[in-house]
């Protein structure tokens, strides 16, 4: 990933620009700007040949003005407080989009998991959640999974957050196990949100009832899950990819094959083999020959060396950020629309708060009322962007921020400044 570039610096120029489309005086979304609090911590971690390494963690609150603060926490070795502080903002705004009564947050600790065995991670997750335990709780901030985390994670969190406040809190985090009171629906949320987003904007773009041929960045959680969907309702997925390269077949993957070769294979797809796959780079699947392109994985892919080359007519971002300002403007340019992260992928918060709904009401519900719901809230939110994209004549980005900005402004204006 390019340090040069700033994910930050890339969301407030959108804001700007929103913000002039809205009419907005600087005073109404100054406060927008900045992230209401940061935390960084540094984990001692008892490594398991006895000696203690340091890691840095992070927990970052953009928002609490339209409520209690929501965002996954994510474990790589290239993150920083900027990329945390983006995340954090996007949280915010994503919640905005699709009307959640939260504000946005999100965390991380800088480790490649990969490098730590099952007790480190666990001894790491432990400490880590000890020393952001003071701002987070399921009235003030609640974590969930995102790149490197899982379930898993989300119940050492829950476990280590309940024994020091000594009761189980279970609407600390989201994204948790079944046994633990996690939701039906929750793991393939983010996946089933892009999947219905893509079939929305295949509809609204009049792109044809046909399969389309799909490109799907990443198969990790989001990507995995995006492409089983979109292949359940029919379409080609023609090319996957993780961060061991990818594979392009123009017929079609076998997707079911590869998501159990993924299973089988600590969620790799290294070493997957299929009858006519050709191997391929990840830069050569965002510009491989398809329909619509889903870049799943990270931040910065999508930037203006590759968007010329793209030869996508759709692109739908699943993963946070993965488009530069400058591609953005390139895709603008090439009339290729870019449905955006913060209403594409927001189909895992959105499952996250019907897990926290169920938490802390004592309630569950089935599997068909929460897809259900979550195609509803979807829906609703896709259209409510066109529409706005469509009266002021704005890129689908800057329609999602403008929705999503006004209604932050307008909370902030009726809380008003403390004190
Ligand atoms: N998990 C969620 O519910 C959720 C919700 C909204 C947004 N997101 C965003 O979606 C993205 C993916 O998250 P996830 O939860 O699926 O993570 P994950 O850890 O489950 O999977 C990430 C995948 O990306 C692959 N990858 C990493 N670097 C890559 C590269 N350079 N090129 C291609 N593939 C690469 C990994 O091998 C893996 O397959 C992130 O941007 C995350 O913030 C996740």
């Amino acid at each position: 990933m390019a340090k040069n570039y700033n994910p930050y610096d890339n969301m407030l120029s959108v804001l700007e620009n929103a913000a002039q489309r809205l009419d907005l005086q600087r005073k109404d979304y100054e406060m927008i700007k900045y992230p209401e609090r940061e935390l960084k911590v540094s984990i001692p971690v008892k490594m398991d040949d006895g000696e203690v390494q340091v890691f840095d963690g992070y927990r970052i609150q953009h928002s609490s003005s339209r409520g209690p603060c929501k965002g996954g926490i994510r474990y790589h070795p290239e993150v920083d407080n900027d990329e945390v502080k983006a995340l954090a903002f996007a949280m915010t705004l994503k919640c905005a989009v699709v009307d959640l009564p939260y504000g946005g947050a999100k965390g991380a600790v800088k480790v490649d998991p990969a490098k730590l065995s099952k007790g480190e991670l666990e001894r790491l997750t432990r400490r880590f959640t000890a020393m952001i335990l003071p701002i987070i709780g399921p009235e003030k901030d609640i974590p969930a999974p995102d790149v490197n985390t899982n379930a898993e994670v989300m119940g050492w969190i829950m476990d280590t957050y309940s024994m020091l406040k000594g009761y189980s809190v279970p609407g600390v985090v989201t994204g948790k196990s079944l046994e633990i009171g996690g939701s039906l629906g929750r793991p393939e949320a983010t996946g089933r949100g892009v999947s219905i987003t893509v079939s929305e904007a295949l509809k609204y773009l009049k792109m044809g009832d046909a399969p389309q041929k799909i490109a799907v960045q990443g198969m990790g959680n989001v990507g995995s899950n995006t492409a089983k969907l979109l292949s359940q309702m029919g379409h080609k997925i023609v090319a996957v990819s993780d961060a061991t390269g990818g594979f392009y077949k123009e017929s079609g993957l076998n997707i079911e094959a590869i998501l159990v070769y993924q299973r089988e294979h600590n969620g790799t797809m290294e070493g997957y083999r299929e009858d006519g796959a050709a191997r391929i780079t990840n830069e050569e699947l965002l510009t491989c020959a398809c329909d619509v392109l889903t870049p799943c994985a990270m931040e910065n892919q999508l930037t203006e060396k590759v968007a010329p080359n793209v030869k996508a007519r759709l692109i739908v971002e699943g993963a946070n950020g993965p488009t530069t300002v400058e591609a953005d403007k390139i895709f603008l340019q090439r009339n290729i629309p870019v449905i955006p992260d913060i209403l594409a992928n927001s189909g895992g918060v959105v499952v996250s708060y019907f897990e926290w709904v169920q938490n802390i009401q004592n309630l569950t519900w089935d599997e068909e009322q929460v897809n259900n719901m979550l195609s509803k809230i979807m829906v609703r939110s896709f259209n409510q962007v066109v529409d706005i994209a469509q009266e002021k004549q704005a890129p689908f980005r800057i329609a999602a921020y403008m929705l999503a900005v006004s209604k932050l402004v307008k909370a902030k204006k009726i809380r008003g400044v403390f004190p």
